[in-house]
């Protein structure tokens, strides 16, 4: 199951929105492509986020007709246009970044099909890297896992949310391959229901034992001991440590620390934000309300009654037992912690 693909002129993107009912895959061969199934959340996931936009920056130039000299300000324009896709995941601005530091190194080359071919192979580099970020990230979780673990999750940080393996998915893909018999609960994780129709999926895929809850059962789980760990993705975590996720990882957060119950965040190091101080001025993306006023365009309440649909919370920082990066498991005083690792090669 791969969430995005190069074909080497195109970037096949599995459709997620239809999951799991039909596999379909859509052929992004230009940047405006890229954006859209970002943007419609075709493709999603913080780390598959900023492997497609690097693609998409790379179709910019690869895609572009004019002369050499007009080449900057069409990467601007690029570049300003996958940007407004979706506001909450660092990652697609870290990739992002990547491939304008290429850009601006590329500057004084003349031969429009080297400087592309160096712009693919950085998004190359940044797929790359994020595979091997995940099973990282995988083996150094699977140290905090009992066995027999019952572990909840919310979202999809899966396969299907990177470009391999999964970061939350990938602490419970590395478990059960350790041999520990682990039992996931998936949130259905409404609007979206990433969690219902692609963690199952994925993780049935696998042969991982998994059974699915409604989001607002998780406390009731935790009340009859039935849940030892929580493990969730990110979209970005600030400087101390507050973690923006998918909405309800929040409330999951204090129900865990109510019940004792621990709570991990797996993310890669493209998630960290240094320059954001804290959570407050973590960005969170607010989608349509018809989002929450269908499923599958059902209606489910009024038409035209008023909706809120913010799709990401903050779990502050208190709540968080642990980060587990490709670079180990940062701990408490995250201000502290997350300013070491990231300066540790
Ligand atoms: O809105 P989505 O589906 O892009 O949100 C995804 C999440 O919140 C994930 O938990 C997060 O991006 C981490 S994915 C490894």
């Amino acid at each position: 199951m791969k969430a995005i693909e190069w074909l080497g002129n195109s970037l096949r993107i599995l459709d997620q929105t239809k999951l799991p009912m039909v596999s379909i895959y859509r052929e992004a061969s230009t940047y405006e492509d890229v954006a859209e199934a970002i943007e419609h959340m075709e493709v999603r996931g913080a780390p598959a986020i900023g492997a497609a936009a690097a693609y998409g920056f790379a179709l910019g130039a690869l895609t572009y007709t004019g002369p050499r000299e007009g080449l900057a300000d069409h990467m601007e324009a690029v570049y300003n246009r996958l940007a407004v896709t979706r506001p909450t995941a660092v990652n697609l601005f870290w990739a992002l970044r990547r491939m304008q530091d290429v850009l601006r190194e590329a500057r004084d080359m003349e031969d429009l099909d080297a400087i592309r071919l160096r712009l693919v192979e950085e998004a190359d580099k940044i797929a790359e890297d994020d595979r091997r970020m995940n099973r990282l990230i995988g083996q150094y979780g699977n140290g905090i896992v009992p066995e027999k673990a019952a572990i909840l999750t919310h979202c999809n940080a899966g396969a299907l949310a990177t470009v391999e393996y999964g970061t939350a998915l990938g602490v419970m893909r590395s478990a059960h391959a350790a041999g520990k018999d682990i039992h996931v609960y998936a949130d259905e994780t409404r609007p979206f229901l990433q969690g219902a129709r692609l963690t199952t999926w994925e993780l049935m895929q696998d042969k991982i034992p998994v059974t699915l809850i409604a989001d607002n059962m998780a406390g009731f789980l935790m009340q009859q001991g039935k849940i030892d760990l929580v493990v969730v993705g990110a979209d970005r975590i600030a400087s101390n440590g507050d973690t923006a996720n998918k909405i309800g990882t929040y409330s999951l957060a204090v129900l865990a620390q109510a019940h004792g119950i621990a709570f991990y965040v797996a993310a890669p190091t493209s998630t960290i934000d240094l320059k954001m101080p804290s959570g407050q001025d973590i960005p969170i993306e607010e989608r349509q309300g018809k989002e929450i006023r269908e499923v599958f365009g059902v209606p489910i309440a009024p038409p035209d009654v008023q909706v809120y649909n913010p799709a990401f919370d903050v779990t502050p920082a208190k709540y968080i037992t642990g980060i587990i990066t490709e670079k180990g498991i940062v701990q408490p005083p995250y201000s502290v912690n997350l300013l070491k690792l990231m300066v540790r090669s």
